[in-house]
């Protein structure tokens, strides 16, 4: 468990990039900006073993009584993050192989294959030495395992990766019978009959793709071995330092899957993410919202923090929009609002050369002068300010939003209905107008528990395609006591085999309990299709018809004209949906302002002003005017 008694400032440190004058610096403007902790050493592989099994500490030594003579805590890194050039020339094995079963070369980071066991054997011997080496030192607070596991390349189609596959597979199914079954393989006469004529699902034939089980198993298979990996390096620091907390860095972001962090979040002593906006989204400051309250999620209660940020620009998208003044403290407080144990940043000082170096920083190439560097001391203030904000928890929400990286994968395959659906942006339409509606949110993955589920008034399940029968019945049971739900289109169509379930989409869940018979989908070719009661619709229709729900809207043009569109049945007390279409924004809106009015569920923002509680502060944060106000009450 993360032990602080005050909110975490600072950023990611790479002292190895400056002379010894400029680390003088750095620790001067650190202090003035209340800086009190910076991550160590995460890609310095390369400086700290100069060639194999020649190890030089000295200068990390010298940085880390430095920082701890001046008061600043270290979140020190493993460094096994980018393994350097003289290890993958003496082992190109280690290089990961692509879909294509092109070998990547090094030059850019993190190239190598979480299954080569020359990598791991060598990440472990640092890590070995590292945690030996520090474990007593003052400095060090927390450990950082690797950095942001899956960003680069998380699928490697190797032979070691392929080997390692069939291990797994022979792990999860009993015999090879049961794999043909799963994955269905009577179909394009894909059958086994022995483990080892099962590939790697690499690119296949134009026109064609792999098994989609054994797709959806490959990236069961990647999130667990690189899992695997971090649980090694993780416990050889622990063999070492049994007081520290360990962490990896993940990404709550729209744009990384490969891992599945409600998994991962479990072996972690707290979570830490980071987070970039994506610059073409004009609300991004509501992603940043979803994105800190995923987090939370995936955290389940254990504490967690926001490692890296950007102080402005990117430098990895097409265009990279500098932040607006101001943005440094709304987005930072509204991670630290809703549950984050402060706000670090990518990275204390911008890089003079190298890949990142027009990527922003704390303090920025122009210097200390600078608006950006003002923001960084004007929110560490505020940060300090309020110390006590760490000891509490985010307040919960009356809503729960089940987000899950299994329908996220089921999402991503190459053989669904239409191209045009999104799973993460469903659920971000839905979290987009909850959020204007100014109603809170935690997330719940579909493995959630029934007394978890109970602990909400509303669980709402966009596109959650693929439910095992047990899930299935605890979403159920929710909804036949006293729980009120939303199902959305597309979702339970599965098995977890991605084996369609039969007599109507949507399983009994959908025909039974709520009680819409879905027989068909209509992708739209329309941009917007209308409904009977006003809303608007957009991607997708469905023909169906009331199976005992009752009849909220249904599609008045196009395709699926006379079907249901939203349907509702009262079950006892509570009320179950089903949402057959993707609204638009205005009428996901008006969708759920409704619900929340007949549940009695408060909404605690308006618009573009969040107002989030944490313990016995209020956070106010207006996107608008350009304001944060913390009170405590
Ligand atoms: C990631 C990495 C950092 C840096 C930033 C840039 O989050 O962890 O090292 O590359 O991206 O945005």
């Amino acid at each position: 468990m993360l032990k602080t008694n005050k909110l975490f400032f600072g950023g990611d440190y790479n002292p190895e990039q400056w002379s010894k004058d400029v680390w003088k610096q750095d620790i001067q403007l650190m202090q003035k900006a209340n800086v009190n902790l910076v991550s160590l050493g995460i890609f310095s592989w390369a400086k700290l073993e100069i060639s194999d099994g020649d190890y030089q500490f000295e200068w990390l030594d010298e940085v880390m009584d430095l920082l701890h003579a001046s008061g600043i805590s270290v979140d020190l890194a493993n460094a096994t993050a980018s393994p350097p050039a003289w290890l993958s020339s003496k082992h190109p094995e280690i290089l990961p192989v692509n879909f294509d079963g092109i070998r990547l070369e090094f030059g850019g980071r993190q190239a190598y294959c979480a299954a080569s066991t020359v990598y791991k054997q060598k990440a472990a011997q640092l890590t070995e030495k590292l945690a030996e080496r520090y474990a007593k030192h003052p400095a060090v607070v927390m450990w950082h395992v690797n950095n942001e596991y899956g960003c680069h390349a998380p699928y490697c189609y190797c032979d070691a990766s392929r080997d390692a596959f069939i291990g797994w597979l022979k792990n999860k199914y009993t015999s090879i019978e049961e794999l043909n079954t799963s994955w269905g393989t009577d179909f394009w006469s894909q059958r086994y009959y022995n483990w080892e004529e099962i590939p790697a699902p690499k690119r296949t034939p134009d026109g064609t793709h792999p098994n989609p089980g054994a797709q959806i198993d490959y990236r069961r298979f990647t999130s667990d071995i690189t899992l695997d990996l971090f649980k090694t390096e993780r416990d050889i620091i622990k063999k070492y330092d049994k007081v520290n907390p360990v962490t990896t860095n993940f990404m709550s972001m729209k744009f990384t899957h490969a891992m599945d962090y409600f998994a991962w979040a479990k072996e972690v002593d707290f979570v830490s993410t980071d987070h970039y906006l994506a610059q073409h989204d004009i609300e991004n400051h509501i992603d940043l919202a979803q994105m800190a309250d995923l987090t939370r999620g995936f955290a389940n209660g254990k504490q967690w923090l926001l490692m890296e940020h950007s102080s402005s620009a990117v430098n990895w998208q097409p265009r990279n929009y500098a932040k607006t003044p101001g943005q440094e403290k709304r987005n930072a407080m509204s991670f630290v609002a809703r549950g984050s144990q402060g706000a670090m940043y990518f990275q204390w000082r911008q890089s003079q050369a190298g890949s990142e170096r027009f990527h922003s920083a704390m303090v920025p190439h122009a210097g200390e002068d600078t608006r950006v560097y003002r923001e960084i001391m004007e929110l560490g203030a505020l940060l300090n300010e309020h110390p006590d904000l760490a000891n509490y928890e985010t307040a919960r929400a009356d809503v729960a939003m089940v987000y899950d990286y299994e329908q996220m994968w089921a999402m991503m395959q190459d053989n669904l209905p239409t191209e045009d659906v999104s799973y993460p942006e469903t659920v971000a339409a839905w979290y987009r107008a909850l959020y204007k509606e100014g109603i809170s949110v935690d997330f719940v993955s579909a493995d959630v528990d029934l007394t978890t589920l109970k602990g909400y008034k509303l669980v709402l399940m966009p596109m959650v395609h693929m439910l095992s029968d047990p899930q299935e019945q605890v979403f159920t049971n929710y909804a036949t006591n006293g729980g009120n739900l939303v199902v959305g289109y597309f979702s339970n169509i599965s098995d977890r085999t991605l084996r369609v379930k039969l007599g109507g989409y949507g399983g009994a869940l959908v025909k039974d309990v709520i009680g819409v018979y879905v027989e068909e989908f209509y992708p739209f070719r329309e941009a917007t299709v209308e409904l009977s009661n006003g809303y608007q619709a957009k991607l997708w229709g469905e023909l169906s018809r009331l199976n005992g729900a009752e009849l909220v809207a249904e599609f008045k043009t196009g395709q699926a004209l006379g079907s249901v569109a939203i349907a509702k049945r009262k079950l006892g007390s509570s009320t179950a949906w089903y949402q057959g279409t993707e609204l638009t924004d205005d009428s996901q809106r008006a969708f759920f302002r409704g619900i929340a009015a007949d549940l009695g569920i408060q909404a605690t923002g308006l618009e573009s002003t969040e107002v989030v509680k944490r313990g016995p502060y209020q956070i106010e944060i207006d996107h608008k005017a350009n304001t944060v106000k913390v009170t405590k009450s």
